[in-house]
């Protein structure tokens, strides 16, 4: 069944498909780079956010969760406190945007959660199911965009980038089971994902991106 979409008309007589679209990947995918060449060409259609981190709540919760010295930070409340952010991001900047008709880009949401809570940590999938419920009232994106490459490419390029988050240190082989866990995530739902090949050339990426953005009428914009 296809995600469900919420139109709606805006004061400029665009009829724009509202969109969600949540940009995901391990670390190193180059997400953050292609959320804002799509901010950038969306211009003020878009609304930018992200997780951990969106609101001024979620920069603090953002400072205790990817602190390297926190090393006491026990698996079930780091779950909870991206849940608390994600709560309020999703309050306070999410669903605000989707009812002022915009397209609401968001870098990371309850995806992230399933694969690194879940997968990398080894926390029950149906608790954080259940805690995406409570926290999101079962918003769910129009469209999960998956920056997709080599685990040993992604670290290599964090490692260029000089020093490590509390995540980002973590074994090589938990980010293998966090890449696995999109992949999985994806194949039980293909028409909610798009998966590009993120060991291309940005710019690459990214016309690969807005044709599918295109495709899937999620730009937000006349004739879209
Ligand atoms: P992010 O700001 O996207 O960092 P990066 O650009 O380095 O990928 O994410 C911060 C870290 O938080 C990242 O290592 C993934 C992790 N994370 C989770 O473990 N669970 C979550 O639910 C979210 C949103 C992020």
């Amino acid at each position: 069944m296809p995600p469900p979409s919420r139109e709606r008309t805006d004061d400029a007589g665009y009829n724009p498909i509202v969109a969600f679209i949540t940009f995901e990947g391990i670390e190193g995918s180059g997400k953050s780079t292609q959320l804002g060449l799509t901010a950038e060409r969306l211009g003020d259609r878009a609304v930018v956010t992200k997780e951990p981190g969106g609101t001024a709540i979620g920069r603090a919760l953002r400072e205790v969760l990817l602190d390297p010295a926190r090393r006491e930070l026990t698996p079930m409340a780091e779950l909870l406190l991206y849940f608390a952010d994600r709560a309020q991001n999703v309050a306070e900047v999410v669903r605000p945007g989707l009812s002022q008709g915009r397209v609401v880009l968001c870098d990371r949401y309850v995806e992230s959660s399933l694969v690194y809570q879940g997968c990398g940590r080894g926390l029950s999938r149906e608790a954080i199911l259940s805690l995406a419920e409570l926290a999101t009232g079962g918003l769910r994106p129009d469209l999960i965009v998956l920056l997709d490459l080599p685990v040993e490419e992604g670290l290599a390029r964090v490692g260029r980038r000089g020093s490590q988050d509390r995540l980002e240190s973590e074994r090589t082989a938990f980010h293998q089971r966090v890449r696995e866990g999109y992949l999985d995530l994806m194949a039980a739902e293909p028409e909610r994902w798009c998966r590009l090949d993120a060991t291309a050339e940005p710019g690459t990426v990214f016309a690969r991106l807005w044709e599918t953005l295109q495709a899937r009428k999620l730009t937000g914009g006349p004739g879209s």
